[in-house]
């Protein structure tokens, strides 16, 4: 976005939720009989998924709105007849991994160049102690992956890192081969997963840290409405703050409080924003997002929200370059391991466009309200969320930037620079 905008302002009808969509369509492969998923985001990531559950034998068929998902039970799974490709996905590859552990069968599941780099251990540790033979390049840490899945049997497991993703690939391989598995995670993450599988009948709890599924009978199928995804609407929430004169309305956004660690991080910073319409749908809390033109002052984050807003870092690192004062993020050095190294990439980055930042072995601490704030080239290491959150930061700068690869977007938010300009006055 080249022009200079004055305000954000209008109604913000924000795409399916990226997380919740992965999990629509990977667990209804488990379920015998027909999903029925409203409002699934359409985007690249979303669409590795889709093509990995046709592969190993569910049958999706699109109406639109709907698309639904014809499942054959987790029994009725068949071992796919070439490689699975998850492209930029991680959480294809890694809930994926969870059902393809638990088919009796050989997968190969790979990537693109950056998901090829992105560790793998995490999950080839606990498939490999539930009975799956699950290899990688470099003992197991890298993509591609071999599993020779089946025959699983029950694992009680301490993850050493906070990761749903972790966490859904151990009980979905669970539920999917009809054993116990107990899951520890060292802080709360994401529940969608678990969620989910009770929705589908699956018994499962939780107990302080721990996490529990039993056996079950048959998954019944889903029936779920997608809410707009909050990590898409970070982007429009923080535009909207920075630039003078605006007022948004984002719709029927998912505000989970597992997931939306980002708006107490705001509050702390003094955003105007307000939640309405307050409701539950699918199992996951929704309200509709009223964000006003805000003055930010800095605050700190420290490791026990990180989880809670894990994908939103790159984003409020851009609401602190317009705060008054000194930010810093700790407890994140997950961050190095997303689709790019986020902190390397946004501290890089903000500070090639003029931003005081610095970047921190487990985080990064940005100093706001520069004056010098100038245009230039910059990159997204092919990560959706930083080329999002450095148009935001340009935007609320008024500077023009030339990111190298825009269409990175399309990973999670093929609609994004549309709907900036929808909203710019
Ligand atoms: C996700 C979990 C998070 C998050 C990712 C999506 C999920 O990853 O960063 O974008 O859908 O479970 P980790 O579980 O690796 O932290």
């Amino acid at each position: 976005m080249k022009k200079k905008v004055k305000a954000l302002r209008g109604e913000l009808f924000l795409p399916g939720d990226k997380s919740i969509s992965h999990r629509g369509v990977l667990l209804s492969s488990l379920a015998k009989g027909k999903s029925r998923i409203r409002n699934l985001l359409s985007a690249e990531d979303v669409t590795m998924s889709r093509r990995l559950v046709e592969m190993i034998g569910a049958e999706i068929s699109d109406h639109g709105e709907e698309i639904t998902v014809l499942g054959k039970g987790a029994s009725g799974l068949g071992e796919p007849s070439d490689v699975l490709y998850a492209g930029n996905s991680g959480t294809t590859m890694r809930i994926g991994s969870g059902i393809l552990a638990a088919i009796d069968g050989l997968s190969i599941i790979t990537g693109d160049r950056y998901l090829r780099k992105r560790p793998m251990e995490r999950i080839t540790t606990p498939l490999s102690k539930m009975g799956a033979t699950v290899l990688g390049r470099d003992n197991g840490r890298y993509p591609p992956l071999v599993i020779r899945g089946g025959n699983l049997q029950s694992i009680r497991y301490e993850m050493p890192v906070a990761s749903a993703q972790v966490k859904s690939a151990i009980l979905v391989a669970a539920a999917a081969q009809g054993v116990e598995a107990e899951v520890k995670e060292p802080l709360p993450t994401r529940d969608h997963t678990e969620k989910m599988l009770q929705s589908m009948g699956a018994d499962v709890s939780r107990s302080g840290d721990w996490i529990k599924i039993s056996p079950h009978g048959e998954l019944r199928p889903l029936d779920v409405d997608v809410p707009a995804d909050f990590s898409a609407a970070a982007f429009f929430i923080v535009a909207a703050l920075v630039t003078p004169r605006s007022e948004i309305v984002a719709r029927n956004v998912l505000v989970n409080p597992l997931r939306s660690g980002m708006l107490r991080v705001l509050a702390r910073m003094g955003a105007r924003i307000e939640l309405t319409n307050e409701r539950v749908v699918s199992g996951e809390e929704i309200a509709d997002i009223v964000v006003r033109s805000s003055e930010l002052k800095a605050t700190d984050v420290d490791g026990s929200e990180v989880p809670l807003l894990i994908d939103e870092v790159p984003v409020v690192a851009v609401a602190a370059a317009f705060a008054s004062g000194v930010t810093e993020i700790r407890g994140a050095g997950e961050l190095r391991f997303k689709e790019s190294d986020r902190i390397a990439s946004v501290t890089s980055q903000l500070s090639s466009l003029g931003v005081v930042a610095e970047e921190l072995p487990d985080g990064l601490r940005v100093k706001g309200r520069g004056d010098a704030y100038r245009g230039g080239k910059v990159s997204s290491f092919g990560d959706h969320r930083i080329a999002m959150a450095l148009e935001i930061f340009a935007l609320g700068a008024g500077i023009g930037i030339t990111l190298d690869d825009r269409d990175c977007v399309a990973t999670s938010f093929p609609g994004f620079y549309d709907k900036l300009r929808s909203l710019s006055t």
